[in-house]
């Protein structure tokens, strides 16, 4: 259902303003004023479109239905934007070049239907965000909006209208490159993030005032490509389908997300770009899509690598009649629906179906009234201090806290001499920003050694050792578009003296911070891992700065869980700092030197190593269930961290979980409550989790999964008492053998607590 809009009526030119341009413009002879062109203002966006489509050539209506990279590949020509060949551009960055485009395609075309600018605004578009794992494990919805709505203010004011985000494929394998830019592990976690996304990016309405258009991608099941190799093909059951990796898309759906991008992978035999069952049968006829899908960058083009469309008129028909609007990248469409619709094998009528919700979002977004982008203004948006300090909030409430072995954190500023910051990433302006981060300003980047030194009084001897090198083995085809500098990468000598210095300078020091992880191109598309360790030597630094005997606190830079064995076992703390974005050595050195207390908690279950993987909270019982500790006889079958899980420097403790309704019918909600204590003498703040257990079935349910939770502040002993609500909603799911939604009168268990692991328990019976 539309939202009323009366701001974007206010910023519609009056009918009167319209019609005297209307006549001045016919006056000066040939001057191309947008909005006389089309339907008037008042009307709907949807009238609007319609009335437009009742003037299109099929060539005018295919070319809305084509989108090209600028930059890369074959640049656009004024004769094909005159002509309408182009209906939308991705990858645009430079104002200018945009204004010069539109133009064109808004004076020079027919019909002058404006171009979309779109591009993946996905840590933030000038000011640089925590990657969205990183977002996710703040567990806190209202910093996520508001995250996205200043990425979107800021994208609009630099006249990008589309942005490729938010991505909600559910992740279970963080061998998977893309693990860092989603929401982990949980559908339930996962919705919620979604719709906080689409909000923030697109406000109350599509084409809201300073916000832009969502995409839900990548649909469906991307994020389980086997061996968490990308791109690879995915097998997933039906039941998994609709119960882990629908959900998030099917929240952003209901929060109006406008676009929806179609994965590359082979999903069950059948590419998702070609598949007909996902796009039609699921997303329009059970969600009720009405917005448009895109192909993902040449998803179109890949039917025919995959071994499933012929050739390219075979792939065109294919993710034409699969449900793909938009084409992006593959020029597929651009050259061969005209022929289809003139043979007779499209009709006209399809065609317009296509293109229809594609003209409704240029409507909404007001571009046929304002086409241009202002330069003066962008400068003051991409400017606004309030945005920085949004991202420094944002990476402080992100972060989580593995270990703390005695409290050594926070650490005491006053008590301190001498601090050593060791680590390959501690000291550079591009790792903290992580993958995708194409429009930041990089001497807006405050590294972590940065933050620790402008945080420490000057009496407090701050001393750097590099003490590792980290590369990617494999290239990363996407280094291109970064402006890095080659390393020559470090012999065995250069190794063993970083390793060298880095122990001496933590010898000299009263702590030494370790700040270790992956580089910005280690996470992120096309770098999936076989292996969770740390790369390159810094396991071997780790070690060594370990046996000197400081305390050691390690800070993670990252997007993906990995193997911390060594640390959890010997360093004195742990700190997951993700990919925290421009604000990174400032929030890093308020967390901690106790300014600011972690309380976020993690959004996927975390693997002592590779070998576990797949390794869910939200599995299935067996008939050994109760040996959850001797699964495997080479390594502990429990997982280094549960999902959910983040220590603080105060203390919770929880008690007295009431069910208030402990019998309910089917259909109706259940509500639970239960006191959080803060038993220490410091404010912190507490996800309160709540899970449930359905005790049998005519399908057999996950032994637990996540249906409620709640971020609180808690002062030094104060006490609260959350209160979560499970609507009836919430307690059905697919049954594989019904073969649909169900909700059963059974038995079920409930938890309250600080993780997946949460002990205080309750029960509950729905009945008939
Ligand atoms: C990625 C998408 C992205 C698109 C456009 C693809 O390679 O899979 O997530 O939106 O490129 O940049």
């Amino acid at each position: 259902m539309r939202k009323p809009r009366p701001l974007a009526e206010l910023l519609r030119p009056d009918p009167m303003l319209r019609t005297v341009c209307f006549v001045l413009a016919l006056a000066v002879g040939g001057i191309s004023v947008s909005w006389a062109q089309t339907a008037p203002a008042e009307q709907s966006p949807e009238v609007r479109a319609d009335a437009l489509l009742a003037r299109m050539t099929v060539r005018e209506k295919v070319g809305q239905l084509h989108q090209r990279f600028l930059n890369f590949g074959k640049a656009p020509t004024d004769e094909g934007l005159a002509a309408g060949d182009y209906g939308s551009f991705l990858y645009a960055r430079d104002v200018a070049a945009m204004n010069r485009l539109q133009q064109i395609a808004v004076e020079k075309s027919r019909l002058h239907i404006p171009l979309i600018f779109a591009l993946d605004v996905i840590n933030g578009y000038r000011t640089t965000f925590p990657a969205p794992i990183g977002l996710a494990a703040s567990w806190d919805m209202a910093l996520i909006e508001e995250a996205r709505r200043i990425a979107a203010r800021e994208a609009r004011a630099a006249g990008i209208t589309w942005t490729f985000a938010p991505m909600v494929d559910i992740a279970r394998d963080p061998r998977w490159g893309r693990i860092v830019e989603g929401a982990g592990e949980d559908p339930f976690l996962g919705s919620r993030i979604a719709v906080a996304q689409v909000r923030g990016f697109q406000g109350a309405y599509p084409g809201a005032p300073d916000r832009i258009l969502a995409t839900a991608k990548h649909f469906a099941a991307y994020g389980a490509a086997i061996g968490g190799r990308d791109y690879e093909e995915s097998a997933v059951p039906e039941s998994d389908l609709w119960n882990i990796y629908f959900p998030p898309f099917r929240a952003a759906i209901d929060a109006g997300v406008v676009s929806v991008m179609s994965a590359y992978q082979d999903l069950n035999d059948v590419p998702a770009t070609g598949n007909r069952w996902l796009m039609h049968d699921v997303l329009r006829d059970a969600f009720g899509f009405k917005g448009f899908v895109v192909s993902d960058a040449y998803a179109v083009g890949s039917l025919v690598d995959h071994g499933f469309a012929r050739d390219q008129k075979d792939a065109t028909w294919r993710a034409f009649s699969a449900g793909v609007n938009i084409d992006m990248d593959a020029s597929f469409y651009l050259e061969e629906l005209p022929g289809m619709v003139e043979q007779g094998r499209i009709t006209v009528a399809q065609l317009d179906a296509m293109v229809r919700p594609f003209l409704i979002a240029k409507f909404q977004l007001g571009l046929f009234e304002k086409p241009y982008v202002d330069e003066a203004a962008a400068v003051s948006i991409l400017t606004d201090p309030s945005h920085r300090e949004a991202a420094r909030i944002a990476a402080e409430r992100s972060a989580v806290l593995l270990k703390n072995a005695n409290g050594l954190l926070p650490l005491d500023a006053k008590k301190l001499k001498s601090v050593a910051v060791i680590g390959p990433v501690a000291d550079n302006v591009y790792d903290p920003l992580g993958p995708w981060t194409t429009t930041a300003d990089l001497k807006e980047t405050v590294t972590v050694l940065a933050g620790i030194r402008t945080y420490l009084p000057k009496s407090v001897k701050v001393e750097y050792a590099r003490g590792a090198q980290i590369a990617r083995k494999f290239a990363s085809e996407f280094d291109q578009f970064y402006d890095i500098p080659p390393e020559k990468p470090w012999t065995a000598a250069d190794i063993t003296k970083a390793i060298r210095d880095a122990v001496a300078v933590a010898k000299r020091s009263d702590v030494a911070i370790l700040v270790l992880g992956e580089a910005f191109n280690m996470s992120g598309e096309s770098a999936s891992r076989a292996m969770l360790t740390l790369p390159g030597n810094q396991e071997r630094l780790l070690e060594a700065v370990i046996a000197t005997g400081k305390p050691v606190v390690v800070v993670l830079i990252n997007g993906r869980p990995l193997d911390v064995r060594l640390a959890d076992a010997q360093a004195g703390a742990i700190l997951e700092a993700w990919y925290p974005g421009m604000h990174a050595g400032t929030a890093i050195a308020r967390l901690l030197f106790g300014d600011v207390t972690p309380g976020g908690k993690l959004p996927f279950t975390w693997p002592r190593h590779a070998g576990q993987i797949p390794i869910h909270y939200n599995h299935n019982l067996t008939m050994r269930s109760d040996a959850a500790g001797r699964r495997t006889w080479d390594e502990e079958s429990v997982p280094q961290y549960p999902f959910g899980y983040g220590l603080s420097y105060a203390s919770f403790a929880y008690s007295n979980l009431r069910v208030v309704t402990p019998s309910a019918a089917l259909g109706e909600a259940i509500e639970v409550a239960v006191d959080v204590e803060n038993v220490s003498d410091r404010a912190g703040d507490e996800v309160a989790q709540l899970y449930i257990h359905q005790r049998a079935g005519s399908a057999s349910r996950p032994v637990r999964e996540l249906k409620g939770f709640e971020r609180i502040a808690l002062a030094p002993h104060a006490r609260t008492t959350v209160k979560f609500t499970v609507p009836a909603q919430d307690l059905r799911y697919w049954s594989g053998a019904q073969k649909a939604f169900v909700q059963e009168a059974e038995a079920f268990d409930v938890w309250v607590g600080t993780d997946s692991r949460a002990e205080l328990h309750g029960e509950f019976a729905v009945h008939p």
